[in-house]
């Protein structure tokens, strides 16, 4: 057959297979529902009065793991959760991807998506701005591949540094990661997508996720890891919220009526659905009662056993129709069915540079010491080694792995395994090349890592050596310690002891142990850095970008410094424990059941610290650029803070001013909070004035007797600067 005639068959069969494989177009919407002048809330009910009682059951369940681990249900693009839409009435089909840091699972059909850099770096730019770019990049490639939901928006705290998804969330402040969160949500919506958060609440550690009881009490949990899901939602417009896999004091996340129907629909206001983690339902009335509107992935609960309850009344019509109410609702809010998602290509150049764009606002300078960066591009020779940095970078894995285009650049040799959540990937992004694009007359060479004397070699006869030293993670699993895994830390010492010019890249889902740091000269902490994290880091080591990043968790010095020394590990099954943790699934796991304590309650992250009197290795807030700043003239009101800040170095740079407050003594919290900050652009010399509002809801404490945030009268201590430990300004204020 000519070439041109291949072509022409298989344009003429290309539409019969896609409507084989994706079925017929929808039926346009059609009805008073779609009158655009009433609100989502007013087109939904239209809409609900309109469904069967079956139709309405079909709508708060998916269609199973299938979706997932075995054929598609018919229409389905291939993410893991599908319900099918109503065609009679126009109810589109909700096609919902994993999208935590770019859509998952592109490759398995043959599609492109932008594997962004990973949340904690979102987090660590510190700038809404890039948190909006990074949720429009996902909403856009979600809506061109006919996803019209994201499963993204990870925003528990980093409790846990050692929990294996800490890569996913943005780090262990409230406000920050609800901030991020909720520009990244907003940003995502206006694409046409559901915005979207999980895993809620407090499933801050991944090992015995399924069977963990967290015990924590009320105001903590209100003051912590839920004030980052009220200021995500509310921020973010969300219209979906996904609960957790673990129980909260003693029931089950999905089933938790405090946490579903108490404080998220009553006293947040929330007005969109919320669906289980996948296999995380466990009953049908009791679930449905405290507030769950969706089982995913399947119909296990909420299929027949639902029906059944509705039917004798145990759960109600009127609570079956608000089920229903809520899933719709969020449709038309997003625009599902005036905007339906359509299958196109993506703009694969717009993704690549909001991917550069965030590991460069995201990479956290932590040490500089002698001015040893940046790099002047007549460096002479350059050792680089280490973490596979000839040919990518190394991304986290689990629901949120995005698949790496043209494959996985440092695969584990044929029939090993690297790890038991599939293997680690490595995108193709070299920081070799960046750099030898940086500095094309110098002679830059690469060797693995493996051997410490050889990299100490090579080192010893380059000018500068760039170690990269990476540490795995993933979904399904916590990190067993701090420290790098494998011989890295002896590779440092052993390159710094042959060059003390030693720059060490790190490539981590958070916070690691870095006993060679007082030897090395400058450490990064680029995190799982995305499809353009090699030529990010190479404009950050060369400063064609100032680093303007920091730090949106702790560092600690060890383990020894955290509130749980050791991570709480599931203990081994009993007789009868090892059971199916999903029904359909035929696989088993250990389901003894375990409590964590998070007595350190409010004292997450550097409150606990300063708290403690210890001194983190890394402090909250903190990172360095190649430039310097002086803050002065703090004035403080009880609404607002102004104060200078000036560059004075040499260069133009990004500082994140940071403030922070103490409370009156009666509220019982002898620790500073961050309550506001913004990044503001500075040429050399340049001062600007800088004005933060004072969220009242950010002062206060949350009562828990009486249910309510309040006030606490008297002297607040509010601080200026660039870093949690390093806050020259302070003023007080009465309120
Ligand atoms: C994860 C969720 C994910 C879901 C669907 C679960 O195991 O915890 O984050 O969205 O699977 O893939």
């Amino acid at each position: 057959m000519k070439k041109s005639t291949l072509l022409l068959t298989l344009l003429a069969v290309a539409p019969v297979f896609l409507t084989a494989q994706f079925g017929p177009p929808p039926a346009k919407p059609a009805g008073p529902w779609m009158d655009k002048a009433l609100s989502p809330d007013e087109r939904a009910s239209l809409l609900v009065k309109q469904l069967a009682f079956d139709e309405k059951i079909s709508l708060v369940h998916g269609t199973g793991w299938e979706a997932l681990f075995g054929e598609l249900p018919l229409h389905s693009v291939g993410g893991a959760g599908f319900v099918p839409g109503i065609p009679r009435l126009g109810i589109p089909d909700l096609q919902m991807a994993d999208a935590a840091v770019g859509v998952a699972r592109g490759a398995v059909f043959g599609r492109y998506c932008t594997p962004l850099p990973s949340g904690v770096s979102e987090a660590a730019s510190w700038n809404l701005a890039t948190a909006r770019e990074y949720g429009a990049v996902i909403g856009s490639e979600l809506h061109d591949q006919g996803y019209n939901m994201g499963l993204g928006g990870g925003v528990n705290l980093t409790r846990e540094p050692r929990n294996g998804r800490n890569f996913e969330y943005k780090g262990e402040d409230p406000i920050l990661a609800g901030k991020i969160a909720g520009a990244e949500m907003k940003a995502l919506s206006e694409q046409g997508v559901i915005p979207h958060i999980k895993h809620y609440a407090v499933n801050d550690q991944e090992n015995g996720r399924n069977f963990v009881n967290v015990k924590i009490d009320k105001r903590a949990m209100r003051e912590t890891d839920l004030l980052a899901f009220e200021i995500g939602i509310k921020e973010g417009g969300v219209g979906a919220v996904m609960c957790s896999y673990n129980l909260v004091n003693g029931v089950y996340a999905c089933e938790n009526n405090y946490l579903l129907n108490e404080v998220l629909k009553k006293q947040w206001g929330f007005r969109g659905f919320v669906l289980s983690d996948w296999g995380g339902t466990h009953t049908s009335a009791k679930a449905a009662n405290a507030g769950l509107d969706m089982e995913q992935p399947g119909d296990t609960y909420f299929g027949r056993e639902l029906k059944k309850d509705v039917d004798s009344g145990t759960v109600s019509k009127a609570r079956l129709d608000e089920m229903v109410q809520r899933i719709l609702r969020s449709e038309f809010a997003a625009g599902l069915f005036d905007r339906p998602a359509e299958r196109r290509t993506p703009d694969i150049f717009h993704g690549l540079q909001v991917a550069q764009q965030v590991a460069e606002d995201g990479s956290v300078l932590l040490k500089n010491a002698g001015g040893q960066l940046p790099l002047s591009p007549s460096v002479r020779s350059i050792a680089v080694i280490g973490s596979h940095a000839d040919v990518g970078v190394i991304s986290g894995g689990g629901s949120a792995q995005v698949d790496a285009a043209g494959g996985n650049a440092a695969p584990p040799p044929a029939g090993t395994h690297n790890s038991v959540f599939g293997d680690v990937v490595w995108h193709r992004s070299s920081p070799l090349k960046a750099i030898r694009s940086k500095a094309p007359h110098a002679k830059v060479e690469y060797v693995s890592g493996d051997d410490p004397a050889a990299a100490a070699k090579l080192a010893n006869a380059s000018e500068v050596a760039i170690v990269f030293v990476n540490q795995p993670s993933s979904e399904g699993g916590d990190i067993a310690n701090l420290s790098l895994p494998g011989n890295q830390d002896a590779l440092v010492n052993a390159v710094v002891s042959a060059n003390p010019h030693t720059i060490v890249v790190l490539e981590t889902g958070g916070a690691v142990t870095m006993p060679w740091i007082d030897r090395v000269s400058a450490a990064l902490e680029a995190w799982f850095p995305g499809i353009r994290g090699g030529e990010a880091i190479a404009n950050l080591l060369f400063g064609d970008v100032n680093p303007s990043a920091r730090l949106p968790l702790s560092f600690p010095k060890s383990e020894r410094d955290l509130p749980h020394p050791k991570l709480a590990e599931q203990p081994p099954a009993g007789e009868g424990e090892m059971v199916a943790p999903f029904p359909g699934m035929d696989f088993k796991v250990n389901s003894h059941k375990f409590d964590i304590a998070y007595d350190e309650g409010l004292k997450v992250g550097y409150k606990w610290y300063e708290s403690e009197g210890k001194s983190p290795l890394f402090p909250f807030g903190f990172g360095l650029s190649y430039t310097t700043y002086s803050y002065s003239d703090l004035k403080v009101s009880a609404g607002s803070v102004t104060f200078n800040v000036k560059n004075t170095g040499l260069r133009a740079g990004a500082e994140t001013a940071q403030v922070y407050v103490t409370l009156p003594a009666a509220a019982g919290e002898p620790f500073h909070r961050l309550v506001a900050w913004d990044k503001v652009n500075l040429a050399p010399g340049e001062s600007k004035s800088v004005t933060l509002t004072l969220d009242p809801h950010y002062l206060s404490i949350f009562n828990a007797d009486r249910e309510a945030w309040e006030l606490v009268k008297g002297t607040y201590t509010v601080y200026a600067g660039g870093s949690s430990n390093d806050l020259p300004l302070h003023g007080t204020v009465q309120m």
